[in-house]
């Protein structure tokens, strides 16, 4: 899952070279300063200036179109906030956690993509979710958006729990669709910012908020980036108890970041599909489809009369139109590409041959369960790898491997920021299984507390993530029972069938809170600064926080190397080296310049107060700037 290394440096430079999660706005500035650098003074934006340059296309009456709600501002400024937590390595839940390429991060949605913002700019190219759908029922995260990480710890109960529940967003609470739209606002936005330029972005959603969730998508992907609206038939029974109708249909919505760079390939061609060809003529180009050479749409000026090389003489029926310019069925006749019938006077038509089809048929927007999978056999899918009612009405695999195949290539990251019970991880197991692919996923969920009184819970799952860790495990190990190949679990040799697991934690470097309130021990703050690295802080901790922070992916390579006798680690074959000792010295100093790696990273507590050779270790790397190394301590 690592980037080139000239993607990898630009993606650095880009983020700036400080060690903190991605400044949005700065990063939005800068682009807009690579556009248009005359509406920039003195590092301040000219409004009017900027006016002038774009021209009349820019609104500035009162009254404005768009989609508003209270508190969209407040989602502009949650999200520009940087996170103060990091992603922690959890070894011991993780898979082959030094050869996966696969994540699972366990933690709150809108934290973890602002933690990978750095990282994963610009490189997912799928991204499935499957929010909750505001019913009412199911819980929405409460989002006080000043403390994010802090709520999300009482949440976890890693700090107080001062009853810091999850909600379920009823409509009886107030602002019922705008808590929602709040919730997925900021969410959808980050998430953008993490697909490549082909990307492309499914989302599921039902009756209730479609409509929102499509003006949310046009606001934020561009509405001349929408897709499709996929109707999914979950559903394969009828209600009778409904009280007006027995609603058999969700919604999949698609989005591309940019129509177009992305290619939908669409569906695999099945023998089902190769049925429709016929050779009723035994042309030994063998079998073709039909298409007729006229449309029910056009205009009046291009109808035409045209005689084939036969003598046959053709022109569009009454109302309609030539499908085709009279030079392409000059070319067709040429070709012998046109099928005249067996009787005469039958109408001429166009012979599209089997052979010529790619792979990939086209996709609908409508999917029947029996094309996509229903609800009922996503949940017994589920109960067969986790027992019964482990997890209440996770997607059918089917349905998520068709999206994944649809526009994915082989060696595409997809992610999944409501992961639930993993589904998608595990339809990129069995996708990959399937066409040999090397696809790699990285999966969000909340630990959400299981109801004690559930199967779930007597079965010993604590938290939907557990569910979601465990169903991967499960449905990794029968791939490679199934599987006729010898399949390893290290990546590169068969189907990675690992993941590295992370959880969302605070910080390891003590944050500076200026925003102490009355019961805010100042004297406690400054102390504590003194030593800023927590006390329970391991080396793979600190390292992973300054990977994500350098805009390293969690899954770049790592080794362990000794220079000069200290232990360093270096990431992506020396494009950064971290020495995280306690005590360094002018050897090792030495032995990482001359190494030349991009960056390099030591622990300010590692020159014990020793400003002597601090300032011999700036000097050191200052005459290798041209170089173009960068040094920070953290
Ligand atoms: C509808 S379920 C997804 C089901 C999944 N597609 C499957 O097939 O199993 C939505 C999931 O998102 C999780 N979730 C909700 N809010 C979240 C948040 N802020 N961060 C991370 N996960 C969240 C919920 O815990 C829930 O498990």
């Amino acid at each position: 899952m690592t980037k080139q290394k000239t993607t990898k440096r630009g993606s650095i430079e880009a983020v700036g070279e400080d060690l903190a999660s991605l400044d949005i706005a700065r990063e939005k500035r800068r682009r807009l300063r690579a556009l248009y650098p005359e509406v920039f003074g003195d590092g301040k934006i000219d409004f009017e200036q900027l006016r002038r340059v774009l021209g009349d296309q820019v609104e500035s009456g009162v009254e404005r179109f768009g989609l508003n709600w209270p508190g969209k501002a407040e989602c502009m400024r949650i999200l520009q906030q940087p996170s103060v937590a990091t992603l922690k390595p959890v070894r011991e839940e993780s898979v082959n956690f030094d050869g996966t390429g696969n994540l699972f991060i366990e933690g709150e949605n809108l934290e973890v993509l602002k933690l990978l913002q750095k990282s994963y700019f610009e490189m997912v190219k799928v991204i499935y979710i499957d929010p909750p759908y505001n019913t009412g029922r199911e819980f929405v995260y409460p989002d006080k958006y000043a403390s994010g990480l802090s709520r999300y710890l009482a949440y976890t109960r890693q700090i107080d729990a001062e009853g810091h529940r999850f909600a379920t967003n009823t409509d009886t609470i107030g602002r019922y669709h705008s808590n929602w739209l709040s919730m997925m606002y900021p969410r959808l936005y980050l998430a953008r910012n993490l697909l490549r330029e082909d990307g492309v972005i499914f989302i599921s959603i039902d009756d209730n908020e479609v409509h929102r969730l499509r003006s949310v998508m046009d606001d934020i992907f561009g509405e001349e980036n929408f897709l499709a609206q996929i109707a999914w038939q979950g559903m394969d029974t009828v209600k009778n108890d409904a009280k007006h109708f027995s609603t058999n249909c969700e919604f999949v919505l698609c989005y591309s970041k940019n129509k177009d760079l992305c290619r939908i390939k669409g569906q695999k061609r099945t023998q089902h599909h190769d049925r429709v060809y016929k050779n009723p003529d035994n042309d030994p180009r063998g079998p073709y489809l039909l298409t007729p050479l006229h449309a029910k749409s056009g205009k009046a000026s291009t109808r035409y009369k045209y005689t084939f090389s036969n003598g046959v003489t053709w022109e569009p029926p009454t109302g309609t139109y030539p499908r085709f310019s009279q030079e392409t069925l000059k070319e067709l006749d040429g070709d012998d590409r046109i099928y005249f019938g067996e009787k005469p006077g039958s109408v001429p038509q166009r012979k599209t041959f089997l052979k010529d089809v790619g792979s990939y048929t086209k996709l609908t927007t409508f999917w029947s369960y029996q094309f996509a999978g229903s609800t009922r056999q996503s949940n017994s899918e589920l109960s067969h790898i986790l027992g019964p009612g482990a997890f209440q009405n996770p997607k059918p695999v089917k349905l998520i491997k068709l999206i994944l195949d649809s526009v994915s290539e082989q060696n595409d990251i997809i992610l999944d920021s409501f992961a639930g019970s993993g589904t998608t991880a595990h339809a990129v197991l069995a996708l990959n299984k399937e066409d040999g692919g090397n696809r790699k996923f990285i999966m969000v969920q909340l630990p959400e507390d299981i109801e004690e009184s559930s199967e779930a819970y007597k079965a010993g799952y604590k938290t939907v993530a557990d569910i979601g860790k465990d169903r991967i495990r499960r449905a990794a190990a029968k791939i490679k029972e199934e599987s006729d190949d010898h399949l390893s679990l290290t990546s590169g040799a068969g189907i990675d069938l690992g993941f590295k697991v992370f959880a969302l934690a605070p910080s390891n470097f003590r944050v500076w809170d200026g925003n102490l309130d009355e019961t805010g021990n100042l004297e406690d703050q400054l102390l504590a600064h003194i030593d800023h690295i927590r006390a329970a802080s391991t080396p793979e901790d600190i390292l992973y926080e300054l990977l994500l922070k350098a805009g390293f992916p969690l899954t770049a390579p790592i080794k362990k190397t000794a220079l000069a006798g200290k232990e360093v680690f270096s990431v992506e074959d020396g494009e950064m080296l971290l020495c995280l000792e306690k005590e360094l010295n002018q050897e090792v100093i030495d032995a990482m310049a001359k190494a030349a790696p991009r960056r390099v990273v030591c622990l300010d507590e590692g020159f014990k107060g020793n400003d002597q050779l601090k300032t011999n270790a700036a000097q050191t790397f200052k005459s290798r700037e041209e170089d173009g190394i960068v040094f920070t301590t953290v």
